[in-house]
């Protein structure tokens, strides 16, 4: 999270998304995380963006548990716990007229899964399930239940000081796309290295490639929000957009919250301590 623009937004913008956004999704408050979306907060302000950032201090300690690190089998297949009905669940609080209606799709997910296959295995079913439900949880809210594709405020998100390792191509902008928003030309330029694509000069094509979308977040989420999962929801609040946690914006921390709360009730487990930020 090195930095946090706050965005006035204008008037126009507010009248869109008066429009776009669907009430039950703004009563929880409208779209974030790391601010693929961009925020939209009661008060006209646009939160910062998500911090897809700097994982740094998340990456502190990893408890050295191997057992985390395996595919287990005491994991639960991704596929029996995110079924069409818990999916459609998300998708249909989307307005008709949403972007990520028409874009993602379990089978997407589940197929980018395939390339994270440590996503959903862990310890025991209990402790899997906990991470799928916090995934969801933030990508419900990221995306306003999966309306939107990229962040409405449409920033450079150049870190200039990581610029020489990650590069900025001329004209393009690193806001947030995809289910989880990734955002800022460093995990765009990592995500790209690590998928082989030349996502710094194309960033786009997370937002097109629908398989590409759910693997961009996964690989942020087994980088940056995985490690601290053991610590509790609120943890992976703070890795996710920090900014919110201590007071920065109570609203946007209660409605991840709830959305954990509720899709841990779904998968019937309980949603474990230290759920807040
Ligand atoms: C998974 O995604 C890849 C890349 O988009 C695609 O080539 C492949 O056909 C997909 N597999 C399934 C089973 O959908
Ligand atoms: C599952 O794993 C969690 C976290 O490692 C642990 O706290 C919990 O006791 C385990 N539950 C069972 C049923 O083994």
């Amino acid at each position: 999270m090195a930095k946090f623009s706050q965005v006035g937004i204008t008037l126009f913008l507010l009248l869109v998304l008066a429009i776009a956004l669907p009430l039950g999704v703004s009563g929880a408050t409208p779209t974030t995380t790391t601010n693929l979306v961009g925020d939209i907060e009661e008060d006209g302000s646009v939160p910062s963006s998500v911090d897809f950032g700097d994982a740094e201090a998340s990456y502190i300690e990893m408890p050295s548990d191997h057992d985390d690190d395996e595919p287990s089998e005491l994991g639960v297949p991704v596929k029996s716990v995110v079924t069409k009905a818990f999916f459609n669940s998300i998708l249909s609080k989307a307005s008709p007229s949403c972007a990520g209606k028409k874009f993602y799709r379990r089978k997407d997910f589940l197929n980018a899964t395939r390339s994270y296959p440590k996503f959903g295995h862990l310890v025991n079913a209990t402790a899997a399930k906990r991470e799928i439900a916090a995934f969801f949880a933030h990508v419900t809210r990221e995306t306003g239940h999966l309306c939107y594709i990229e962040e409405i405020y449409k920033g450079k998100y150049c870190d200039l000081g990581r610029a020489k390792e990650w590069p900025c191509a001329a004209g393009k902008k690193y806001y947030g796309r995809g289910p989880l928003q990734l955002t800022w030309n460093y995990n765009y330029g990592l995500f790209g290295s690590e998928k082989k694509l030349k996502t710094l000069k194309n960033p786009e094509m997370v937002a097109k490639n629908r398989v590409l979308s759910w693997q961009a977040s996964l690989w942020f989420w087994m980088k940056n929000v995985r490690p601290v999962l053991k610590k509790g929801f609120g943890a992976t609040i703070k890795a996710i957009n920090g900014g919110e946690c201590n007071g920065g914006n109570p609203r946007a921390v209660a409605a991840r919250v709830q959305y954990y709360k509720d899709y841990c009730k779904r998968f019937r487990i309980k949603p474990g301590c230290n759920l807040s930020c």
